[in-house]
């Protein structure tokens, strides 16, 4: 799978890129990240100038309309996999592990990271991005957010987690709409708590109840939202 990330400060990426999970699926070929920086796309001016104030007067600066739709087109000719536009902000639809699951079947995603106030809205109508937020809350920028939604995808995929860590029983995910359940390792006292006697007693069908239990207890207790009706 294909990213493509449109920032103004690729180098917010680099930590996450050369970390633990992120790394070894670049290192096996699953996914290809690759960083474009809109100053390169910045029209005619002499410092690379990419953003301006907003027609109507209100704080704060707008990415230019120019510099991202020709940058949107030079970077999608880079390869031929078809793209799904994608445009971090707040505005957005919420983030969650049915988008994530939708998203990790596309071959490839271009993520548009705004700064400032945003981008100017002609953006938006011509190249039509899916507007994506991780929540109901104001960043100062798409960055950490994109960094978020890659994270979401890539354990997904096929490969990057191994068997013994599969994504299939995480929270939310297809294998559970709901919260997980509780997990303990050793020792199996501490400080007088005790791991529940069920997971010691080798009667797997037991302990496939117990969790069933504890996963329907667990979500109504904090995430009744999750439950059918
Ligand atoms: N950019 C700024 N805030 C954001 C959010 N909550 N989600 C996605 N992108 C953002």
């Amino acid at each position: 799978m294909r990213f493509d990330l449109l920032t103004l400060f690729p180098a917010i990426f680099d930590g996450y890129l050369t970390q633990s999970l992120l790394d070894k699926a670049i290192q096996k070929g699953l996914v290809d990240i690759q960083r474009h920086n809109l100053r390169e796309w910045a029209q005619d001016n002499p410092h690379r100038q990419v953003d301006d104030k907003p027609f109507g007067g209100g704080p704060g600066m707008l990415i230019q309309v120019q510099t991202t739709v020709e940058a949107v087109e030079a970077v999608e000719a880079m390869d031929s996999r078809p793209t799904r536009r994608i445009m971090l902000t707040p505005q957005g639809k919420r983030l969650d592990q049915r988008l994530a699951e939708e998203l990790a079947v596309c071959p490839r995603l271009l993520i548009l990271c705004g700064r400032y106030e945003g981008f100017d809205h002609r953006v938006n109508d011509i190249l039509e991005p899916d507007e994506i937020s991780i929540g109901d809350f104001v960043l100062n920028g798409g960055e950490v957010a994109a960094m978020v939604m890659i994270d979401s995808i890539v354990r997904l995929l096929p490969g990057v987690l191994g068997d013994e860590q599969s994504s299939w029983d995480d929270s939310f995910s297809r294998g559970n709409r709901m919260l997980e359940f509780p997990q303990y390792t050793r020792p199996r006292s501490y400080r007088g708590h005790d791991v529940p006697e069920v997971l010691l007693s080798g009667d797997h069908k037991r302990i496939a109840a117990w969790r069933e239990e504890q996963i329907r207890t667990r979500t109504a207790a904090r995430r009744n939202d999750l439950l059918e009706p």
